[in-house]
């Protein structure tokens, strides 16, 4: 994001009286809050952009509190994706190319240390790949043996 995105998105937060939000400038490589301090994480179309996708899913763990819930829009790669569109830039800022397989994204949730995770396909966005629902839990913090 730009700081003017963020500038637009102060301003219509303003402008439509909402005053519960705060806008913070960050990289979801490196998410700009501490551990175990966020309820749920949604996002719409980014992850997909990311270069290391499992360095992202490991950072959404980190900032969920146990129990907190990931629910997330993203573009999902057929298994079968031809390797020239997966190559292919102009397919990458489209959020096809960078799009991992829905058996991949499932594997990183889970080393990440989520569960509980479900995906539904919602539609095609292209010949090669799908928009998906990807929902997971950070598991509730288990007592150890001197709680
Ligand atoms: C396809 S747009 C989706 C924007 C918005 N979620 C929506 O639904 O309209 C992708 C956005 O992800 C941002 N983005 C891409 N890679 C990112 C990263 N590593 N960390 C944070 N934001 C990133 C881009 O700047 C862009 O604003």
């Amino acid at each position: 994001m730009t700081p003017e995105m963020l500038d637009l998105a102060r301003r219509n937060a303003a402008e439509a009286g909402v005053d519960n939000v705060v806008f913070l400038q960050g990289y979801l490589e490196e998410i700009p809050l501490p551990a175990a301090s966020v309820d749920v994480v949604i996002s719409n179309c980014v992850i997909n952009l990311a270069a290391d996708k499992r360095v992202v899913l490991r950072e959404a763990a980190r900032v969920l509190r146990p129990g907190g819930r990931f629910a997330v829009s993203d573009v999902l790669a057929d298994p079968d994706m031809d390797p020239a569109v997966r190559a292919d830039l102009d397919q990458w800022t489209g959020c096809v190319a960078g799009a991992l397989t829905r058996g991949d994204f499932e594997r990183a949730l889970t080393e990440a240390g989520l569960t509980e995770v479900d995906v539904i396909e919602s539609h095609r966005v292209h010949e090669h790949a799908a928009s998906a629902v990807i929902r997971a839990r950070k598991p509730e913090a288990t007592e150890d043996a001197h709680g």
